[in-house]
C-alpha cells in the first residue's frame, strides 16, 4: 500500500512530556485516536476529528477497537489462568484504559509482573503515572520502539527473567512495521529470546472483512494521520506464529476468540485479526 505523507515541514506543537519528549497534538496519534474510539478522554481535537472521519468511512472501527481490547482481556485471562503465565511484556500498550494487562494478569495472580512498551511520549507519561499494580508483583513502563526488538528484549529483563515462559502481547501494533520481512523478523527475535511455555499473543487490522471500508480507513488514516499502518490478510499474518502451536480456534476475528458467553450465537466478525501461540 503506497503511503503517502503530507506533514514533512508541519510546525510541531504540544506540550513536554515526563521524558523531554515533545507531544505533538497538531497531527493524529495512533494511540490517541484509539483511545477515542475506545470512549477515553486522553486525545486533542484532531484525534477526534480524525477519529470521527475514518469512523464515518468505516463505521465498524470502534467496534474492532473495542473487541481488540476484550480480546486482550480474554487471552490475558486464559493465559494466566489455564497456562500458569506470570510475565507479560506488552509492545505498543497505548493509553491506559480499563482492564489494562497487569490489572487482568494480577486479578489471576497477584505476583504478576508486566511489562509496557509504547514509544508515544503521552502514553508513557500517562502509563508511568498511572498504571501501578500489586505489591507482591511488578509493572514497569519503559520507552522502546518495536523496531528494536533487542532494545525492548534488554529492558525488559531488568523486570522480567527471560529464562521463564513470558506472554508476548503485541496487540494493534505489528501492523505500524510496514515491511512484511522486518515484522516477521521483529516478532522471531521476541519469540527466539523466550523459554518453551512462552506465548504469543498477536492481534492485527485486516482489509479480508469488510474490504472495501477497512482499506479506505487506512488510506485516510496515512495521509492524516502517524505512524503509517498497513492491514494484512490471515495468510499474511501466519507467519508471525511459524514454529509456534496456535491455540484453538486459530487466526479469527478478535471478537470471536475464546468467546466467553456467547450466549446471542456467534459475535459479528470485526476487521481485526488476533490469535494466541505457545512456543513448544
Ligand atoms: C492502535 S494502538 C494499540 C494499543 C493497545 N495495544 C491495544 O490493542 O489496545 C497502537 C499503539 O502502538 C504504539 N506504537 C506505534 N508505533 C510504535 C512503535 N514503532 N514502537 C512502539 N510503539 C508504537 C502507539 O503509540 C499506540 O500506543
Amino acid at each position: 500500500m503506497g503511503v503517502s505523507r503530507r506533514k514533512s515541514g508541519m510546525r510541531q506543537h504540544g506540550r513536554m512530556s515526563d521524558d523531554g519528549a515533545r507531544i505533538d497534538s497538531s497531527v493524529p496519534h495512533s494511540a490517541r485516536i484509539w483511545n477515542y474510539w475506545l470512549g477515553g478522554k486522553d486525545n486533542y481535537p484532531v484525534d477526534r476529528a480524525a477519529g470521527e472521519q475514518i469512523r464515518d468511512v468505516f463505521p465498524g472501527i470502534v467496534l474492532s477497537a473495542r473487541a481488540d481490547r476484550v480480546f486482550l482481556g480474554r487471552a490475558v485471562r486464559h493465559l494466566a489462568g489455564e497456562w500458569g503465565i506470570d510475565q507479560f511484556l506488552d509492545i505498543g500498550t497505548g493509553l491506559p484504559t480499563v482492564d489494562n494487562t497487569h490489572e487482568v494478569a494480577q486479578r489471576s495472580n497477584p505476583a504478576s509482573k508486566v511489562v509496557y512498551v509504547d514509544n508515544d511520549p503521552l502514553v508513557l507519561s500517562h502509563g508511568r503515572a498511572l498504571l501501578s499494580g500489586t505489591r507482591e508483583g511488578a509493572t514497569d513502563f519503559v520507552a522502546g520502539d518495536v523496531h528494536d526488538p533487542e532494545a525492548i528484549l534488554e529492558s525488559a529483563a531488568r523486570t522480567l527473567d527471560l529464562s521463564r515462559p513470558v506472554a508476548l502481547t503485541l496487540l494493534a501494533i505489528v501492523q505500524f512495521v510496514l515491511d512484511d520481512r522486518k515484522a516477521y523478523d521483529v516478532v522471531r527475535t521476541l519469540v527466539d529470546a523466550v523459554p518453551s511455555g512462552s506465548h504469543l499473543v498477536l492481534s492485527h487490522g485486516t482489509d479480508e472483512i469488510n474490504a472495501e471500508a477497512a482499506r479506505a480507513s487506512v488510506e485516510y488514516w496515512n495521509e492524516h494521520g502517524t505512524p503509517p499502518m498497513v492491514l494484512r490478510t490471515a495468510v499474511r499474518l501466519a507467519p508471525f506464529f511459524e514454529g509456534m502451536e496456535l491455540l484453538e480456534p486459530g487466526i479469527v476475528p478478535c471478537s470471536r476468540w475464546r468467546v466467553e458467553s456467547p450466549v446471542f450465537g456467534e459475535p459479528p466478525a470485526v476487521a481485526h485479526y488476533c490469535g494466541v501461540a505457545v512456543k513448544p
